[in-house]
């Protein structure tokens, strides 16, 4: 293996995007420093078509679908990096948490390919790939200087966490939700509205003509001192909410939604305007109380723009320096998970033979603080 500077492949499919990336991470330059280095290519394919209908994910169809999807995709990707298969130092994948189905075609693939290469390999942790996302070099993240420590909002489909992060592969854990995640937020609270799946983005367009004061939902935890999130409460003060403009419905409802257009964006910008609120005000506590002015935003709802305007704001304010991986690797992704590898590696970390492999469905990553 080329060890100051491996080319690896990183393989997703925790859930239900085949993510493919291909980087090469270098040493840094300077003790202290972050490892650079350069995304050579790059092959998404996201099931959303896929499961649309059922309004959330399907697990055996999405693996499935990985199985059919991940070697054309390996395969698009060497061949745009004029990469050979012979030529990549490691295979990284995600080894968890996520779909036990989906995370073993993921996992057997690399297995198969490293004993076929005889390369060596690295399972990922999915939210440390989330988490290190804004280290990818050349993303406009925080990769330029050594950024340790920070704090990282880590807000995905399933997750909701703000961690301190000391060095790669040092997470304390500083609050987490006690119910559901931000992700599951949007995605409850579309579906109620009839927006479909998956919610955020669709929360995000239908709220761009709405008025978010319109309906005074809760923002669990808000004013107390905890680090910790909830939602549970949001979803169903939404369920009432759409209970009682059903009831008031008249016939101007646009298809597809028991709802007038107006009625929609405006619960739609409710919605949204209360998640925000919460994660702003949590990431300014876990700023004060740390005295850290560092915070990365990582995981499908950093694609947020209110959230990233929210947040940016927010920074302004306190001085603080703010970065979110491009939205495209916000959401799932194979480059986060080659790149976490590469920092992983040249950090010190082990890689393994191919031999015997399991998977982490579930899988806590950081130590509480
Ligand atoms: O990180 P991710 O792609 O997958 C998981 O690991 O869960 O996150 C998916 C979540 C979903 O709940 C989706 O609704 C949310 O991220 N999401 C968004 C946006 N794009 C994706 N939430 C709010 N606004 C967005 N633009
Ligand atoms: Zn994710």
């Amino acid at each position: 293996m080329n060890l100051s500077s491996p080319l690896i492949l990183g393989i997703e499919t925790s859930c239900d995007e085949t993510g493919i990336g291909l980087v090469r991470v270098q040493a840094p330059q300077a003790p202290g420093g972050l490892p650079t280095g350069q995304v050579l290519a790059e092959a998404l394919h996201s099931q959303i078509a896929l499961h649309a209908d059922y309004g959330g994910v399907v697990p055996e169809l999405a693996s499935r679908d990985h199985v059919s999807r991940i070697l054309p995709l390996t395969r698009q990707v060497l061949s745009e990096a004029a990469v050979t298969p012979q030529e990549i130092d490691v295979i990284a994948y995600t080894q968890g948490p996520g779909l036990a189905g989906a995370l073993l075609v993921g996992a057997s693939v690399a297995e198969g390919l490293a004993s076929a290469l005889s390369k060596p390999l690295l399972g990922v942790h999915h939210l440390e790939g989330h988490l290190l996302s804004p280290l990818i070099e050349g993303q406009g993240g925080v990769a330029d200087e050594p950024p340790f420590p920070f704090l990282a909002l880590l807000v995905s489909g399933g997750h909701t966490q703000i961690m301190r992060v000391d060095a790669i592969g040092r997470y304390a854990l500083l609050g987490e939700t006690i119910d559901d995640a931000a992700g599951e937020a949007f995605d409850k609270s579309a579906q109620l509205l009839g927006l479909g799946y998956p919610g955020g983005p669709a929360i995000s367009q239908a709220a761009l003509s709405g008025n978010p004061k319109r309906f005074d939902l809760p923002r669990p935890l808000l004013k107390r001192p905890t680090l910790d999130f909830s939602f549970a409460g949001l979803k169903t003060a939404v369920l009432t909410q759409t209970q009682k403009l059903s009831a008031n419905t008249d016939a101007s409802v646009k298809s597809g939604s028991p709802f007038s257009e107006q009625d929609t964006a405006d619960m739609a910008a409710s919605v949204q305007a209360a998640i925000v609120e919460v994660l702003a005000a949590k990431c300014e506590r876990a700023m004060m109380e740390t005295g850290i002015r560092k915070l990365v935003v990582a995981g499908g709802v950093g694609a947020n723009r209110e959230l990233r305007a929210r947040l940016q704001m927010l920074s302004n304010r306190l001085g603080a320096q703010i970065s979110f991986p491009p939205p495209r690797l916000c959401t799932d992704n194979g480059v986060m998970i080659a790149w976490a590898a590469g920092l992983k590696i040249l950090a010190g970390e082990p890689t393994r033979s191919a031999g015997s492999f399991s998977v982490a469905p579930r899988w806590p990553l950081a130590s509480e603080a």
